[in-house]
């Protein structure tokens, strides 16, 4: 292996250690212990690991926090006045709800009912919007992860050329909005590729920082890639694996044994992208908390 390993899972827990020091400070200075609202539509077993694991991540740095559970069939109606008494709670500083919702509901819709000044995902259009003209904000915690892990191991981004393969509104398209701003973590050349991509090997042997956030186990593959390039993996899909207890595994969206003798680095699935993701909302709901107490700061 000739690709140097970004490791995650160390960077996180440096991340959530002086989260938690920043929260007991915040607490020892008189303030309510932050609390961060989860709610979860159905009972999708992916979405109740991710909601187990930000539940943990919360004890760990001394967030308080619970989850709502709704049935399945709740209408628009119940769940967004739901969030709205949650919204006028003073107790509550960051309400996160757990996607994909069930195809009835909108999450668009849902979303913007939350309070901007609660949304701790960054994916409310206020949020999206302020930071696409570079204004303070919450940031969409992938994005928002990975960038931390570019500051820890000093991979430089401006006047890189990077490409995002994945044009979601959690991930793909935030990324790349933050790498091509003109502010001290972006200014790199960036291009979005998509499932209606022409030709995606033509965009991707071209990136010199490759993030891939498409949902497709083995999408990108060592020929696809030029050597040295970064390669940050997104991707958590489950593949079928008899050898395993649970009767899955988790994979990346890139082929990890391949690209590492390409890359310069490369991120693992699990233990790369993932615990970040948690991390950075973390630190956003200690942000939610100071904000409703300090606006301006
Ligand atoms: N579903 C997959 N990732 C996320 C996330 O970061 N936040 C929420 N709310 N739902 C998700």
């Amino acid at each position: 292996m000739s690709a140097k390993l970004i490791d995650g899972k160390k960077v996180a827990e440096i991340t959530m250690k002086l989260i938690s020091d920043d929260v007991e400070n915040w607490v020892k200075a008189g303030n309510r212990r932050p609390f961060l609202k989860v709610v979860q539509v159905g009972t999708d077993p992916a979405s109740t690991s991710y909601i187990k694991a930000k539940t943990r991540s919360c004890k760990r740095v001394g967030i308080d926090t619970d989850t709502t559970h709704l049935p399945d069939t709740v209408s628009a109606r119940e769940l967004k006045s739901i969030i709205r008494s949650f919204n006028e709670d003073e107790n509550i500083d960051g309400i996160l709800v757990q996607l994909p919702l069930p195809s009835h509901l909108s999450s668009h819709d849902v979303i913007e009912s939350i309070d901007h000044r609660k949304d701790v995902d960054g994916f409310h259009p206020m949020n999206v919007g302020r930071l696409t003209v570079d204004q303070p904000t919450f940031k969409s915690c992938t994005p928002a992860g990975i960038f931390e892990l570019f500051r820890h191991y000093s991979i430089p981004v401006k006047s890189k050329h990077a490409v995002v393969v994945g044009a979601s509104n959690i991930v793909g398209s935030p990324m790349a909005i933050m790498l091509s701003r003109e502010n001290a973590e972006g200014k790199a050349t960036t291009t979005i590729c998509h499932k209606y991509t022409k030709d995606l090997t033509r965009h991707t042997i071209a990136a010199d920082i490759l993030i891939v956030a498409a949902g497709q186990p083995s999408l990108i593959k060592a020929e696809m890639v030029k050597e040295g390039v970064v390669v940050i993996d997104v991707g958590i899909n489950r593949v079928a694996d008899e050898s395993s207890d649970k009767g899955y595994k988790l994979v990346g969206d890139c082929d990890f044994e391949g690209l590492k003798n390409k890359a310069s680095w490369i991120t693992p699935v699990p233990g790369g992208v993932g615990p970040m993701t948690v991390a950075m909302l973390m630190k956003n709901t200690l942000l939610a908390a100071k904000k409703s107490i300090y606006p301006d700061d």
